[in-house]
């Protein structure tokens, strides 16, 4: 992952049977801050998000509100989940849908592919289905509760809900000639699925043998066909998994696909088995390399559980984004939860994280040394004279903290990059309070030192201000454009992210304009 290589990286395919929460915003926040971090730092960026459609999941959703599941598809996407993205500023190069034709047609030669090379035989299926889950199961990953609506019936572990038997004339994959090639993967590519703890659980899965895998329904059509035979659609995560490939060319532009592939896969952990496991089992069979990383976040939790919309503990993320703004969201999940564990939402945490570290931690010291600059220099941001230690001491602060940044992003430790970005803000704070520029300002005698100080802070917002605008890029842009940065540096976002940490950037002599507060006080009310 050096400059200028190639960083693809995608989210899950959400499936449109319902609207989205907090969760799902939380997965493509995520990846939006890592490409955006690596768009910034001139690598070959592509980001990939989208809606999965097909199965009986999507089908009965449909049915039940007395409409054709392709209408109810486009319904929910134009309506909840491309939305979703506007909502959380969500900076995506392409939403694919497992409905668009570009997908359906790679999704069949690929079938097709392992089919001829002998990878598909046809069998029977029996056993159990949790439509929930779009999934078969074993018998131990079921519950028989002792009371309650569903007493003496199997219900899933994960949806609460009886499963189906399925007694079916299926096509099956050969998943289990992949055993000894998944767990040599896992072995020599120790960081292919990451977190450890999901790796661990993987390697554990595999160990205990593998089955083949039923890769087709007959008994409802919402799906694709297989191709020679039009009895049967693919299973839904078959054709779900594909995307990710179909997206960029798997079938249909090689040049384009060889660009891009492998890609980073970020997916809730929830669904990392099929990731880790199914994935490259079936790229394996088709002679296609397989992701580079598998990452398996952790959950939101609500009241100690899993967040989900069936167990009615959803939040949309709307009710958060209109009272505290898109940043503060991106902000608060990035840095509150260690990306890859279970994190606790709270209304408390969130307003108390707002005010101490964007509002009076960031966008204070923004509105404090830009008002300083206009008020001691006309606005004008003044020559630096030879720094002393204390300001050698904040240059220093603000390269480490790029150099740390840049290698937490790498390991997707997004939560530690943001440690390292803040203590440029801490480092700054400190600095102003010992500096104290109102008094220098005092005495014209200390007009040279009041400039290497104010200059000292303007640049330290610079660089915060590039740091920061992959996680908070609406405050940053604003930053951007009150220091005068624009005409002076160029965009933005076009500044080399991994160059941020350089001192002395900023010139001298060019005007800053007033700031509007970055992260204005939340009235208690609203909140
Ligand atoms: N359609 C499949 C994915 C197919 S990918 C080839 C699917 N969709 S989903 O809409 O149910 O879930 C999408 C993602 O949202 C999953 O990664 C899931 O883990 C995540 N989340 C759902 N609830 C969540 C939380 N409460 N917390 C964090 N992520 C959560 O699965």
């Amino acid at each position: 992952m050096s400059d200028g290589s190639s960083f693809y990286v995608t989210t899950p395919i959400f499936y449109v049977n319902d609207v989205p929460h907090i969760g799902h915003a939380y997965t493509e926040v995520a990846a939006d801050v890592l490409a955006r971090w690596h768009r910034q730092s001139g690598d070959d960026t592509w980001f990939l998000t989208g809606t999965d459609e097909h199965g009986q999941k999507i089908l009965r959703t449909a049915t039940a509100n007395g409409m054709e599941p392709r209408e109810w598809a486009d319904r929910l996407v134009d309506s909840a989940w491309k939305p979703l993205l506007k909502t959380v500023d969500i900076s995506n190069d392409d939403f694919i849908r497992t409905t668009d034709e570009r997908h359906e047609t790679a999704v069949t030669r690929f079938l097709q592919k392992l089919y001829d090379d002998g990878h598909v035989y046809a069998g029977e299926y029996e056993g159990y289905y949790c439509v929930g889950c779009e999934e078969y199961k074993q018998r131990d990953e079921l519950d028989e509760p002792l009371s309650g609506e569903y007493q003496g019936q199997l219900v899933c572990k994960i949806h609460s809900r009886p499963v189906e038997i399925l007694k079916e004339k299926n096509y099956f994959f050969r998943m289990s000639a992949f055993e000894g090639k998944l767990l040599d993967l896992y072995e020599s590519q120790p960081d292919f699925v990451q977190p450890e703890s999901v790796r661990n659980e993987i390697i554990q899965f595999v160990r205990q043998g593998l089955s083949d895998l039923s890769i087709s329904r007959s008994s409802f059509d919402w799906g694709i066909k297989v191709p020679w035979d039009p009895t049967h659609v693919v299973y839904v995560w078959f054709d779900a998994l594909l995307n990710y490939t179909t997206a960029v060319g798997y079938g249909t532009d090689q040049e384009l696909f060889d660009r891009r592939w492998p890609a980073y896969h970020l997916v809730g952990k929830d669904i990392a088995r099929f990731h880790a496991v199914i994935w490259p089992a079936m790229l394996m069979a088709a002679g296609v390399e397989v992701p580079h990383k598998v990452f398996g976040h952790g959950w939101l939790l609500v009241g100690g559980e899993k967040m989900s919309k069936s167990k009615l503990t959803g939040i949309a993320p709307s009710q958060i984004t209109d009272t505290f703004g898109s940043d503060a969201f991106r902000y608060y999940f990035m840095r509150a939860i260690s990306f890859g564990q279970d994190g606790s939402f709270s209304w408390e945490d969130l307003s108390a994280r707002y005010q101490a570290e964007l509002a009076n931690g960031f966008g204070n010291l923004a509105s404090r040394v830009i008002a300083m600059l206009q008020r001691y220099f006309d606005g004008e941001v003044p020559a630096a004279g030879d720094p002393g230690e204390s300001d050698l001491h904040v240059q220093q602060t603000v390269a480490e903290a790029t150099k740390d940044a840049d290698a937490a992003m790498q390991r997707f430790a997004i939560h530690d990059a943001l440690a390292a970005i803040w203590r440029v803000v801490d480092e700054l704070n400190g600095y102003i309070t010992e500096q104290e520029p109102w008094a220098l300002a005092k005495d014209e005698g200390n007009r040279a030192r009041l400039q290497t100080v104010l200059y000292t802070a303007a640049e330290g917002l610079r660089a915060l201000a590039v740091l920061l605008s992959p996680v908070v890029p609406q405050a940053t842009a604003k930053l951007w454009a009150a220091l005068g940065a624009s005409d002076a540096l160029g965009e933005l976002t076009a500044q080399p992210l991994r160059d941020a940490g350089r001192w002395g950037q900023l010139p001298a002599g060019i005007r800053v304009e007033a700031l509007e507060a970055l992260f204005p006080r939340i009235d208690q009310a609203a909140a």
